[in-house]
C-alpha cells in the first residue's frame, strides 16, 4: 500500500459531540470542503454514545459554535454545502454486540460499497482502547479490493511509557503501521512548520545552530485561559502530559533535529527522533533542582476576577496537579551538548502566546566599553502565536552625535507579508491524513521516546518532595521559574511584539 495512493472518501469521527469535534474538526472539515479540497462526494459521520438524529446533532451543533459560525465565514458557507453529507451515528462500546452492529449501520449508511475511510479517535486516552473494538471489525474485511482504512489518533498518546505501549500494540493487533497517524496539532500549525523552511531553505542559520554560536533555548507556551469544561480530563492530566509531552517537545525536537534527507515522512521522523532520543532523561535525585511545578491561585485575567484551580468546578479539592511547569533539558549529542533548552507551559497565565527564542552567546570581546547602553546577546525569536514571524534582536548604533548603542529587532511578520490567511493546524492536519500524507503525524518511536523523558518527572512529583509553586491567575508564572534559569545566569526573555 503506497502512502500517495489513498484518497479518504469519508472520515469517521469518535468523540463527535465532543469539544475538539464540535471546535475543530468539524469547522476544519468545513472550510477543506469550501476550499474544494474534499472529495465531490465526501461523507462526514460523527459518532456519540447517545442515540440521536441527524436533524438534532446538527442543530446542537449549531447552537454551540453559533460565534464561530457567525464570524468564519469559510466555515459557514462550507456548512451550508457538506450538511447534507454529515451523518450522526451511535456508537457506544459499551453496549453488547455494538462493533458488528456499529459496522452494519456504517456500512449501511455509505454511499460507496468500498469507501476509503479515515477513522478518527478523538477521545480520551481512557476510552481510546473501548474504541478500538468498534474499528476491529473493519480490519478483518481489508482485502486486495478494498483501500484499506487509516486510523487518526488524537493526542495525548497514552498517559505514560507502558499505557502509549499498550496503545500501540492493541493498534498494530489490527492495522497496519502505516494505517497509522498520530496526531500532535502543533505540526500544523503554520509557524511550526516553517522552522524546517527557516532552518533548511536558507543557509546562513546552520553555520551558526550549534553549541559553538547558541547559549540557550527557550521555549514558553503561555495560555490566559484556564480549563474550561475539560477539568476531569485536566486533573488526571496535568500541563506536563498534556503540552509539553507532546507539543513542546516535537517543537524542540524541529528545532534542534539535523538536516533531513528530505521532506518525506521517513527522513523527518528518523531525524526528530534522534533528538528526542538524545534528551537527557533526569534521576530521580535530580528532579528537584531541574523541574518546577505550580498551580494558579485566585487572580484576575483580562481585568475580570478568577477562581484559583483548585476551586474549577470537577477539580479534587486536594487536586495535586499542575497547571504550570518548567523544566531545563539538555540535549547530549555533538550539536547542542552543553546547551540548555529551557521549557515552559502553563494555564491562566498573563498572555496567549508560544514563542522560541534563540539566544546567542555574548560578544567575546567589547570594543564598545565605553559606550552608553548595554550590549545584549543576539537573539531569535520565533514567533509561533498569535501574530506568527520572526525577530531578529541586533545590536545598533542609534543615529546621533552620542555614541550609544542599543538592540533593535529584524521584523518577519506573517501579518504584513502574506497577510491574515492562516489556515487551522487541523484543516492542514486533516487533509494530509485524508490524502494518507504522514509526514506531519509522528512516530511511535517519538512518542516513546517523549514519555521516557517525561515519566521519571511525573513519578518523582508524585512520589513527594517536589514542591507545588503557586501563581497568581494573570501573573507571568510562579516566581520560583526564574531560579532555574537564574543558577545558569540565564533568565526568561518577554515577548517582543
Ligand atoms: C491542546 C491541549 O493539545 O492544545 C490544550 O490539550 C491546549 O490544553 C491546546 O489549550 C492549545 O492549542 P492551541 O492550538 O490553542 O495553541
Amino acid at each position: 500500500m503506497s502512502q500517495q495512493l489513498f484518497c479518504a472518501a469519508s472520515i469517521v469521527i469518535f468523540g463527535g459531540t465532543g469539544d475538539l469535534a464540535s471546535r475543530k474538526l468539524l469547522p476544519a472539515l468545513c472550510r477543506l470542503h469550501d476550499a474544494g479540497l474534499l472529495t465531490h462526494d465526501f461523507h462526514v459521520f460523527v459518532t456519540g454514545r447517545a442515540d440521536m438524529s441527524t436533524e438534532a446533532f446538527l442543530e446542537h451543533l449549531m447552537q454551540r459554535e453559533a460565534v464561530l459560525f457567525k464570524k468564519d465565514t469559510r466555515f459557514a458557507s462550507g456548512f451550508n454545502e457538506l450538511k447534507s453529507r454529515i451523518r450522526y451515528l451511535r456508537a457506544n462500546p459499551s453496549l453488547a454486540n455494538e462493533p458488528e452492529d456499529f459496522k452494519q449501520r456504517l456500512l449501511a449508511a455509505e454511499p460507496l460499497a468500498a469507501p476509503a475511510r479515515l477513522f478518527y479517535l478523538a477521545v480520551p486516552p481512557s476510552s481510546m482502547q473501548s474504541f478500538i473494538s468498534l474499528i476491529r471489525p473493519f480490519s478483518e474485511a481489508n482485502t486486495d479490493m478494498h483501500c484499506p482504512e487509516r486510523i487518526l489518533v488524537e493526542k495525548p498518546f497514552g498517559q505514560n511509557l507502558a499505557s502509549a505501549r499498550e496503545l500501540n500494540q492493541q493498534l498494530l493487533e489490527s492495522f497496519k503501521e502505516n494505517q497509522i497517524l498520530r496526531i500532535d496539532h502543533y505540526l500544523g500549525k503554520e509557524a511550526v512548520q516553517n522552522i524546517l523552511f527557516m532552518r533548511f531553505a536558507n543557509t546562513f542559520f546552520e553555520p551558526v545552530w550549534n553549541n559553538h554560536f547558541i547559549d540557550n533555548i527557550q521555549i514558553s507556551f503561555s495560555e490566559n485561559i484556564g480549563i474550561g469544561g475539560r477539568a476531569e480530563y485536566f486533573d488526571q492530566t496535568g500541563i506536563l502530559r498534556d503540552v509539553v509531552q507532546n507539543h513542546l517537545l516535537q517543537v524542540l525536537s524541529m528545532v534542534a533535529m539535523e538536516p533531513p534527507l528530505s521532506h518525506k515522512p521517513g527522513d523527518l521522523h528518523l531525524e526528530k527522533n534522534k533528538v528526542l532520543k538524545a534528551i537527557r532523561k533526569y534521576r530521580p535525585e535530580d528532579i528537584q533542582a531541574e523541574t518546577i511545578r505550580a498551580q494558579y491561585v485566585a487572580g484576575e485575567v483580562d481585568k475580570k476576577p478568577v477562581v484559583g484551580y483548585l476551586s474549577e468546578d470537577g477539580v479534587r479539592a486536594d487536586s495535586k496537579t499542575e497547571t504550570y511547569s518548567a523544566c531545563r533539558v539538555f540535549v547530549d549529542n555533538w550539536r547542542w551538548g552543553g546547551v540548555p533548552f529551557y521549557l515552559q507551559a502553563g494555564k491562566r497565565l498573563e498572555r496567549n502566546i508560544t514563542e522560541i527564542v534563540v539566544s546567542f552567546k555574548p560578544l567575546p570581546y567589547s570594543i564598545f566599553k565605553d559606550f552608553n547602553g548595554k550590549i545584549e546577546a543576539n537573539r531569535l525569536h520565533i514567533r509561533i502565536q498569535p501574530h506568527e514571524g520572526i525577530i531578529l534582536k541586533v545590536n545598533s548604533k542609534p543615529p546621533g552625535m552620542e555614541l550609544q548603542v542599543s538592540d533593535v529587532g529584524m521584523r518577519f511578520s506573517y501579518d504584513n507579508e502574506f497577510g491574515d490567511y492562516r489556515p487551522d493546524a487541523y484543516e492542514r492536519l486533516l487533509l494530509d491524513a485524508l490524502n494518507g500524507d504522514s509526514a506531519l503525524f509522528l512516530s511511535n518511536s517519538e512518542i516513546e521516546e517523549s514519555w521516557k523523558f517525561i515519566d521519571p518527572i511525573i513519578d518523582a512529583w508524585h512520589g513527594g518532595g517536589q514542591p507545588m509553586f503557586t501563581y497568581k491567575a494573570g501573573s507571568q508564572g510562579p516566581e520560583e521559574a526564574g531560579a532555574l534559569l537564574a543558577k545558569n545566569g540565564h533568565y526568561w526573555h518577554q515577548p517582543v511584539i
